[in-house]
């Protein structure tokens, strides 16, 4: 395997450390909850909007986005839904990537998020300005892109793929011969790149959330429950990756709770996402694999900051200002990016159509 070491200047642990003093818990007092909780449902109702959220998100908005007949999903299916759901306005409760990906897929519909500044530490570490350069410079390289980056670099990209479907298609390039550039996160390309043996030349981006999951602390925790399957997504580090019984998505581990014979579980990702895990297997026990101990320096502790920037309050806020002249709330691609990124995005669908 062949590697760069380009890394972009900006601070990312910084970033995600501000948005973790930004994010204030959205842990309002019940009858606060139900005062907001009937806001956003009429919001809802009046703008012809549907909630689409991702598994990091707080479990009132999970539960709200079902309860109001949105959804809550991995990336893949939250833009999927987006597309084939007949509102005219999504509301994306996520991290920045996800709203884009929704007005990529649905340029007619109005995207509105409750904040635009929730960021995705692998979209930041990988800027388009030193992107397209790098690809430039390797036009032998088919480029393939983790969904989560800008619309920019996936403008730039032959192929947009999700956590779900990233090895199958890596595994149909390298069939086909091709080489690959692969960007941006190094764990989740070293893993694609170990399982399909394909060409594949790596962006270093990592994921500042499971970048903090440590493999010292998680073998002491194993040897401790020696009845727990390790559920691991792949943005974790090799070391962590290489401990699984089983390696996915978000919705692939939630699954693996629910069909997997174990009663205990350690999970090494956001822990947003025990919120459906419980409801999916109420009488299984879920640990949360280690972030603190040896060489940790917590900066996530297993939560990411930035989808920690929903909340029902801005959610109401987003739905009850979208109408003011200009809503700071609204995803807007320009149209010869959003098409460019949206035959590489498509391309993706497709072929998990045909699979
Ligand atoms: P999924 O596509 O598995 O939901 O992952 C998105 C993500 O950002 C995980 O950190
Ligand atoms: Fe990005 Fe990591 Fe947050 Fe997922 S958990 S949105 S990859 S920073």
């Amino acid at each position: 395997m062949t590697t760069d070491t380009l890394t972009p200047e900006i601070d990312i642990a910084a970033s995600h450390r501000l948005a973790a003093a930004v994010a204030v818990p959205d842990s309002p007092v019940a009858a606060e909850r139900d005062a907001l909780v009937a806001r956003i449902k009429a919001g809802l109702k009046r703008e012809n909007a549907v909630l689409v959220a991702h598994y990091y998100t707080h479990e009132d908005i999970q539960w709200l986005a079902e309860e109001t007949g949105g959804t809550v999903a991995d990336s893949l299916e939250m833009a999927r839904f987006g597309r084939d759901n007949p509102a005219t306005t999504l509301i994306v409760a996520g991290v920045r990537f996800m709203g884009e990906t929704a007005k990529i897929l649905s340029p007619e519909k109005r995207v509105l998020m409750p904040t635009l500044l929730a960021e995705c530490s692998l979209d930041l570490s990988c800027p388009a300005d030193q992107f397209i350069p790098f690809c430039d410079a390797h036009p032998d390289r088919t480029v393939v892109v983790y969904a989560n980056t800008s619309a920019e670099v996936k403008a730039r990209a032959d192929w947009v793929v999700t956590s779900s479907i990233a090895t199958k298609v890596v595994a149909h390039l390298h069939a086909k011969g091709e080489k690959i550039l692969w960007a941006p996160d190094k764990f989740l390309g070293s893993y694609i790149q170990t399982t399909t043996q394909a060409d594949m030349l790596i962006w270093q981006g990592a994921c500042v959330v499971h970048d903090e999951f440590k493999a010292i602390e998680l073998d002491k925790l194993r040897s401790k429950h020696q009845d727990a399957a390790i559920l691991v997504h792949p943005e974790s580090p090799e070391d962590v990756v290489a401990q699984a019984d089983v390696v996915g998505s978000t919705t692939a581990l939630i699954n693996a709770v629910k069909e997997l014979p174990h009663e205990k579980f350690i999970v090494a990702t956001d822990n947003g996402i025990f919120y459906k895990m419980k409801h999916a297997a109420p009488e299984k026990k879920l640990i949360e694999a280690p972030t603190g101990g040896i060489s940790a320096t917590c900066n996530s502790c297993a939560h990411c900051a930035w989808m920690a920037m929903n909340s029902l309050r801005n959610l109401a806020e987003t739905l009850e200002n979208c109408n003011k002249q200009k809503s700071h709330n609204e995803i807007h691609i320009d149209e010869s990016t959003r098409a460019k990124a949206y035959a590489s995005v498509n391309r993706m669908i497709e072929f998990v159509n045909n699979t």
